[in-house]
């Protein structure tokens, strides 16, 4: 495979940012940000902009970083000119299995036959999309953490086709973002993080329901009991409800189990438009992204 010099990122929403911006901030790469309607790249730009602030602003770099990194970010709305000529493909659109095969599906109209397909899904089968694209075998998975500017581990996940090289090139993309690695050798959902993960949060949301505690305490329970650094109702904010609830929905169908039944109340917050941090509201009001008040 050839090295990477350029990276496309499909979706500039709560980890598409942070991905463009790591993969220009540190890794120094040319990227091209993609998005399908122009406020949601403006609103993407905005938390890049923000974000590059507080570390100019701790000087973990320098004002002349921020900049370079900004002007090595290139938003379109373009999916021909997001990823003709790039290396690596970071697909980081929401986590909803038929939008994201119907966007493989065209991405491999245009991406070249030594372009690497990585997709930032944190439950999805990677072998699943690997199978709407040309080259099954340049299909891997790239999973970073939220916030990605300050989260260190990407989860890589090999598909049942997915070669050798392709997961090379991920540890080479992730070794310049100076990102530590894991290898999920199976295609399993939700991975390693999200299997132990997202069974935890979703049992916090079956507390708050019962009336067994509140939030706030569940989650200083949790974070003085297990030293997390946040709770996981505020991490259920923070990750978006709609996000657990798509994952918690994906491990039902692909285990057939049914101990990953999302709490009604996480359907019922997600319906009412509750989504969390993004939206304002979840279980926490979040008049701005860094404060929050409980709301349940
Ligand atoms: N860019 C740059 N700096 C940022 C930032 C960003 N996007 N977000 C926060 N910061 C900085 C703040 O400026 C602050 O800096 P100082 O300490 O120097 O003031 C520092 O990070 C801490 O931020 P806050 O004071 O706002 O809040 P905090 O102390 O709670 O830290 C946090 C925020 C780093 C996110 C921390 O709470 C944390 O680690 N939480 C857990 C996050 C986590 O578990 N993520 C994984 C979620 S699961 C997932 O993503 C997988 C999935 O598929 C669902």
């Amino acid at each position: 495979m050839p090295p990477i010099k350029r990276v496309s990122v499909l979706g500039a929403g709560l980890m598409g940012h942070g991905i463009a911006q790591v993969s220009a901030q540190t890794a120094g790469y040319e990227v091209t940000l993609l998005d399908v309607k122009q406020e949601f790249l403006d609103r993407g730009m905005t938390m890049i902009k923000d974000s590059l602030s507080k570390f100019v602003s701790k000087k973990t770099i320098t004002k002349d970083d921020a900049e370079s990194a900004l002007a090595r970010i290139h938003p379109t709305l373009d999916l021909k000119e997001a990823v003709a000529g790039s290396q690596l493909v970071i697909e980081a659109s929401t986590e909803d299995p038929k939008l994201k095969l119907d966007l493989y599906r065209r991405v491999a109209d245009y991406a070249g036959p030594e372009t690497t397909l990585a997709s930032n899904t944190s439950s999805i089968s990677i072998t699943l999309l690997g199978g709407a694209t040309k080259n099954p075998a340049n299909v891997v998975g790239m999973h970073f953490f939220n916030p990605p500017q300050l989260m260190p581990l990407i989860e890589i996940t090999r598909g049942r086709r997915t070669s050798d090289s392709a997961v090379a090139v991920i540890k080479e993309a992730a070794s310049a973002m100076k990102k530590e690695t894991v290898l999920c050798k199976k295609d399993s959902p939700g991975f390693i993080v999200n299997r132990i993960l997202v069974p935890a949060l979703n049992e916090a949301a079956f507390l708050v329901d019962e009336g067994v505690a509140d939030p706030e305490d569940i989650d200083k329970a949790i974070m003085l009991g297990l030293s997390w650094p946040m709770g996981p109702l505020k991490l259920l904010d923070y990750v978006g409800l709609d996000t657990t609830l798509n994952i918690s929905q994906v491990f039902m169908q692909e285990f057939q189990d049914d101990k990953y039944r999302p709490s009604l109340l996480l359907r019922q917050m997600v319906r009412a438009g509750f989504l969390g941090r993004k939206s304002g509201k979840g279980f926490y009001e979040w008049p701005s992204p860094s404060t929050a008040k409980t709301t349940t």
